[in-house]
């Protein structure tokens, strides 16, 4: 087996002595990469943002921007970064001599006051800058930002340059204010067509490496296959699955855990699946939120309400539905939505596959009745789809932040009559929860303001909410209720307008 490398800026690295724990952010710094900062160290400040070269969802490579505190550097064996210092072009010694277009932007218009944030912004700017359809979104000529075309109801908002201000929705600045950044983003044309990144996107993205990286007791294991990996965790059923490590950076960097064997899921063909069959569509575990969200383009309208709302485009860019399935938190963002879609998932280990309602899965806090040594291998959301859905996401900023309450709705309304409800709740007990009284509450009655305030009556009562540092118990059953009536406002207005 070839010796772990990454190439960083055109230059290839091996990894080693690097620990399997190490994080991008760290491999970088200690080899003076020092442009990519250490803000939070856990995925919400996006001061380490890098570009990744990944299979592309237009072309066959996307410069995708990426949490560099969150990734262990040995998951990108074999793999492509770019760095700030790698955007601006270098002279005959290699010195950065003329700057990227987003970094020319952002200084003319002065995006960066103390630069911490900064090279962050920039590496997040250049992937929305890289993004192959970036002009069929663009906003109005004026410059003001306006939607693509939707009712902004997501918070979208682009340029006349098509640049999406979602890019930028993981970065945080301390100093500047924003208005500086937007103008800097919305000023940015198209890249130049001997520009070497843009023409780096019609090569072929590297294909992920079989990695067995191992420093003293600690192994960092990239399977090639579904039949190597679940072989893999038959043995080592201790293991720490990995698909993005958005969860697993935070536990290494915040809590200081660190694992024997991590086996790392995300790059496995079988889990890497999209396709629309005759009754379902089935979505693999490892597509990253980024790539469902441009793949589906609405074809789920409730997954498509989701994904702005969960956490930032760099988390997105590199989390998992398996993942977030798999960690059994009670306040992920995607259970309530796959609960109300009537989810089910593909559980595979070495004696085959079996397939698992979503609503049988939780059994407890961060419980399910995944196997020691079972996959999430897909996820399958069966059509037809009900035609009434929302996802109302209560939380305490509008964008990067966890959920107080998180509330999903499916419902099919004929002739006026309710004829079938599934509502998804997250945040209201030990694990994610079908709201089954209010779904019965609803069934079967017209679709009438008494029919929705005596559901959301019903609705007040599910779940055993608790107090804690981010809502109280009572302010949670509360947004149960009104999140109901919100939706019926919104059903209404819609047929009277
Ligand atoms: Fe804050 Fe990585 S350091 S997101
Ligand atoms: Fe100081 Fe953004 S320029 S944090």
């Amino acid at each position: 087996m070839v010796a772990a490398r990454i190439t960083v800026n055109g230059k290839e690295t091996p990894i080693s002595p690097a620990a399997p724990h190490t994080t991008v952010l760290d491999f970088l710094r200690e080899r003076g990469l020092t442009g990519t900062k250490e803000g939070c160290a856990e995925g919400e400040c996006g001061a380490c943002s890098v570009l990744v070269a990944r299979p592309g969802v237009h072309r066959p490579t996307d410069w995708v921007a990426v949490n560099a505190c969150l990734v262990p550097v040995a998951a990108l064996d074999g793999q492509e970064v770019v760095t700030s210092e790698g955007l601006a072009t270098a002279d005959a010694s290699g010195t950065p001599a003329v700057l990227h277009p987003v970094q020319e932007e952002m200084a003319v218009r002065g995006g960066s006051q103390c630069g911490y944030c900064t090279p962050g912004f920039i590496c997040s700017m250049a992937s929305e800058y890289y993004r192959p359809d970036r002009c069929a979104h663009a906003g109005p000529a004026d410059g003001s930002g306006d939607s693509d075309g939707s009712d902004g109801s997501d918070g979208s908002e682009h340029g006349p340059n098509g640049f999406d201000l979602h890019a930028l929705s993981g970065n945080l600045c301390r100093c500047t204010g924003y208005r500086p950044i937007r103008d800097a983003a919305f000023a940015v044309g198209m890249p130049a067509e001997d520009d070497p990144l843009a023409r780096r996107r019609e090569q072929s993205a590297p294909p992920p490496v079989a990695t067995r990286y191992t420093q003293d007791d600690s192994a960092f294991l990239r399977p090639g296959s579904l039949a190597d990996a679940v072989r893999l965790l038959r043995e080592r059923p201790e293991a720490v699955v990995v698909a993005g490590s958005t969860d697993w950076g935070v536990e290494v960097n915040i809590r200081s855990r660190r694992a024997g064997c991590v086996v790392a899921v995300d790059r496995l063909p079988e889990l890497r699946t999209l396709h629309t069959g005759s009754d379902h569509i089935e979505i693999g575990a490892a597509q990253t939120l980024t790539e469902i969200e441009r793949r589906l383009d609405g074809a789920v309208p409730l997954l498509a309400e989701l994904f702005p709302q969960f956490a930032s485009r760099l988390i997105r860019n590199s989390a998992t539905l398996g993942g977030n399935l798999g960690t059994g938190s009670p306040i992920g963002d995607s259970p309530p939505v796959l609960l109300a879609l009537e989810a089910t998932l593909v559980l595979a280990d070495a004696d085959g596959e079996r397939e698992v309602p979503l609503s049988d899965y939780f059994t407890g806090y961060r419980q399910s009745v995944r196997r020691p040594g079972e996959l999430i291998r897909a996820v399958r959301v069966p059509l037809p789809l009900s035609p009434v859905t929302a996802f109302h996401k209560i939380a305490k900023r509008r964008f990067d932040d966890i959920s107080s309450v998180a509330v999903a709705f499916a419902l099919d309304i004929e002739d006026g009559t309710v004829r079938k409800a599934r509502i998804g709740l997250g945040g209201v007990a030990a694990t994610p929860v079908r709201a089954l009284a209010t779904e019965a509450a609803l069934e079967g009655r017209p679709w009438t303001a008494q029919t929705a305030e005596a559901a959301a009556r019903v609705l007040r009562t599910e779940g055993t909410p608790m107090d804690d540092h981010r809502a109280s118990a009572g302010y949670r059953s509360a947004m149960l209720g009104q999140s109901l009536l919100k939706l019926y406002a919104r059903t209404t207005e819609a047929v009277s307008s």
